[in-house]
């Protein structure tokens, strides 16, 4: 099967300085794939890259089939997109704020009216519908952003650590909302701070100064590292690549 999400040396420097380093990446349709990695590693760079949102320096990559640089609003029409800050009105309500990103898209009519009374129940954030985003909890908010991402159908979803600072039962909430997508068809490339997180995609890539140092199922990764868990992986593999660079 082709890759849904592909990319060939892709590479972004600002400056003198290299966010992303020469990044292949191969992702199926349908997989979640999580991409971690300390702060500062390439992975927002990544996303934006993948997006259209940012031009690379260097190399290439296809989203949907289509080229991220030559083709952005065919990327666009496909894919949806959460931010790491995600742009919602506080001062608006939930629903006023699905419709403001209705708009935007285009969705109007019975379809909008359908698609947001599905998004709300699947969410299960029906009872809040009219309060105003800035009184919602952490989780709600990060639903209503998904929820706002989810509104043109997109068939590939990009989630920026979409659970960061969420408490775990929200978090949990948050994930059954994720494979319930997964069920539906839709592929999931997000960013993660969390290895339990982690530990719950398909495959993982580990990035470290803008490099996919690993990348590979949770259970082979740890079966390589001999660990237990994904942090022990990622906490000795930083250990060596660092290591490596100061000799
Ligand atoms: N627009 C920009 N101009 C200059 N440098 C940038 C820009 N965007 C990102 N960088 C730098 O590129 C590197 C990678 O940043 P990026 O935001 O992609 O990392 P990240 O892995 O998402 O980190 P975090 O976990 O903090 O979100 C960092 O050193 C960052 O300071
Ligand atoms: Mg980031």
């Amino acid at each position: 099967m082709p890759a849904i999400i592909e990319t060939h040396g892709l590479t972004r420097r600002f400056g003198g300085l290299t966010a992303v380093d020469h990044l292949d990446l191969s992702i199926e349709a349908g997989e979640i794939f999580g991409l971690v990695g300390p702060d500062g590693a390439g992975k927002t760079t990544t996303l934006r890259m993948l997006t259209s949102l940012l031009d690379p320096t260097e190399g290439s990559a296809r989203v949907a089939g289509r080229d991220v640089v030559r083709e952005p609003q065919a990327v666009k029409d496909q894919i949806g997109y959460m931010a790491q800050r995600f742009g919602l009105y506080l001062d608006l309500t939930v629903q006023e704020n699905m419709d403001f990103y209705a708009d935007l898209f285009g969705i109007v009519g019975a379809e909008r009216k359908a698609l947001a009374a599905e998004l709300l129940h699947m969410t299960r954030m029906d009872p809040f519908r009219n309060r105003q985003a800035g009184q919602l909890s952490g989780g709600m908010k990060q639903k209503l952003a998904l929820m706002c991402t989810l509104l043109h159908r997109p068939r590939i979803l990009f989630l920026d650590e979409p659970t960061n600072g969420v408490d775990p039962v929200s978090r949990r909430d948050f994930w059954t909302i994720l494979y319930q997508l997964l069920k539906d068809g839709i592929t999931i490339l997000m960013t993660t701070a969390y290895l339990d997180e982690a530990e719950r995609c398909n495959r993982v890539g580990l990035m470290y100064k803008g490099r996919l140092i690993r990348c590979d199922t949770p259970a082979a990764l740890k079966r390589e590292a001999g660990s237990e868990d994904l942090e022990g992986v990622f906490v000795g593999t930083i250990r060596a690549a660092a290591a490596l660079e100061e000799r």
